[in-house]
């Protein structure tokens, strides 16, 4: 009876072994992910596209001899950007049907095939779970916060895993779903819970316990330093709170009854040109690299947010027809793509975006094309490349080559709530940002608000070529495009409060009274 429990064992033991064995030689006949630093990888593009020379980026060092113009009667050499109401031959768009039949699609294709990349067909699908559930506590207000895992389907590439991290926090005591803002940066446990200072003495008694088990002379020493712990819990931090004397954004977000998810962009592709291979990029690629025209980190960065909201739609705490999307700097971009290309966003807080972002491409002030063709080239589709082409097959190319500019990425959110956000320069928000050539560009875009029945940028002014943007915290929050340059620096901080309330007015979304 014996023995033949133990021959069971050796054979199950025997084939375990053997699926342990092929294992790796499935992997292994697979090619591996090539290891590109950035600089192969942009050469690569630069083959694949025909480009010999990229025209270099000037420099963000005002002392520096190329540096970043920023003298205002220079920065538009190219004054007139494309209209995003007159369709590709020339007619103008006069009614709803033709913007949403007709222009918007044209306007999506343009900066999909030239500037952010598609995203290829059959991505795989995104399968969420909660991780953890914590009782927390946010400014006061009682939450529930929940881990998630989105695991991406690697089967046809196992070498490559990606799985998306989100933290979904929602205020414990709403009477029903709430609105919810996903933010693009770290995600983890806003406030863990933590265990009682009777749950901590059972703990530290058990580890001490195993650790005298583990060496019997431990017994020693702890009884001469009986004030030691082996655990501690982390020393009370006081919350910071900025100029403005505002809380955090997400307690400002919770104290109103919101919730908020934040969405790690790392966890779907990494911020540097040497991961293009990698990610869910290089997933979808086999681990090779990209095509002219496919997608660059922001697309791939709006498509983590997009699953993100895939699963907030499921989720009963959620009122999915309320989610929007914010983020700063280069996240700002990636926010603003979000929300163009994925129309089940309801809003959108766009902070400090830039180049690549809310700001004129066309426009010469600050960063330039050439910066986002250089150093910053992963986050463009390869395409994009094409227009800091000094020498190449096709000879040269600029921005007045762009087939599309910011005003139309602006006007892809129409008619849907778009904040577009700034701070100032003297506290840090860089010149090289461009706030004004983002004011013209909302203005530009403005039209395509009205045309579809929405209010769009209160400001008298509809000619982009000479407004001028209005003074700092004097906020544009009468449509459903808004702007605000706030007091703060390279944040939108200071801007939350003002984002929350112009969106709660629209959604017709008051705070629980507690
Ligand atoms: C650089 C870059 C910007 C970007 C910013 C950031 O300044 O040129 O395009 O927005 O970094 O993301 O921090």
């Amino acid at each position: 009876m014996r023995s033949t429990q133990l021959s069971r064992v050796c054979s199950l033991l025997a084939l375990a072994c053997i699926a342990i064995a092929a294992a790796p030689a499935q992997k292994s006949s697979l090619p591996p992910p090539v290891n590109f630093t950035a600089e192969q990888d942009q050469q690569n593009m630069m083959q694949q596209l025909g480009i010999q020379v990229l025209r270099p980026g000037p420099s963000g060092n005002e002392s520096a001899p190329n540096h970043a113009n920023y003298d205002e009667s220079k920065a538009n050499p190219w004054p007139n950007i494309p209209d995003a109401l007159t369709l590709s031959d020339g007619q103008k768009v006069t009614t709803p049907a033709t913007w949403w039949d007709q222009r918007r699609p044209q306007i999506v294709h343009d900066f999909e095939e030239y500037v952010y990349g598609f995203v290829p067909p059959h991505v795989p699908r995104v399968r969420w779970a909660v991780q953890a559930t914590d009782h927390e506590n946010i400014g006061g207000h009682p939450v529930l916060a929940k881990k998630l895992i989105g695991r991406v389907d690697n089967s046809s590439y196992p070498l490559i895993s990606v799985n998306i991290r989100m933290t979904l926090v929602t205020p414990a005591d709403a009477k029903g779903p709430v609105p919810v803002l996903i933010m693009f940066g770290p995600s983890s446990f806003p406030a863990p819970n933590e265990p009682s200072p009777d749950e901590m003495d059972r703990i530290n008694a058990a580890e001490k316990a195993l650790l005298v088990k583990q060496d019997p002379s431990l017994a020693q020493v702890f009884e001469q330093h009986q004030a030691w712990e082996p655990e501690r819990l982390p020393p009370f931090e006081f919350p910071h709170f900025n100029e403005d004397g505002d809380p955090p954004s997400t307690w400002e977000l919770i104290a109103a009854g919101w919730g908020f998810a934040t969405l790690d962009p790392a966890s779907v592709q990494a911020d540097n040109g040497a991961g293009l291979t990698r990610g869910i990029i290089g997933l979808v690629n086999h681990g090779q690299p990209r095509t002219p025209d496919q997608w660059g980190a922001l697309r791939a960065w709006a498509w983590g947010a997009s699953r993100g909201l895939d699963y907030l739609q499921t989720d009963p705490a959620v009122d999915g027809k309320h989610v929007g999307i914010e983020g700063v700097s280069r996240f700002g971009k990636a926010a603003l793509v979000t929300m163009a290309f994925d129309r089940r966003f309801a809003m959108v807080l766009v902070g400090s975006s830039g180049k690549g972002g809310a700001t004129l491409l066309r426009r010469n002030f600050g960063e330039a094309v050439e910066s986002l063709t250089g150093g910053e080239y992963y986050w463009m589709a390869g395409n994009f490349m094409k227009y800091g082409a000094g020498k190449a097959t096709f000879g040269s190319m600029n921005a007045s080559d762009i087939p599309v500019d910011s005003n139309e990425l602006i006007a892809l959110c129409a008619p849907r709530l778009t904040f577009i956000s700034y701070g100032m320069p003297s506290k840090g928000d860089a010149k090289w940002l461009d706030q004004q050539g983002s004011f013209m560009a909302t203005v530009a875009a403005s039209p395509v608000w009205t045309l579809l029945g929405a209010p769009g940028l209160s400001f008298s002014n509809t000619d982009y070529h000479t407004a001028q943007m209005p003074p700092v915290n004097d906020g544009l929050l009468g449509g459903k495009l808004a702007w605000r340059q706030d007091d703060g620096g390279h944040t939108d901080w200071p801007n939350m409060k003002y984002f929350i309330q112009w969106v709660d007015k629209f959604i017709g979304y008051g705070a629980p009274q507690s």
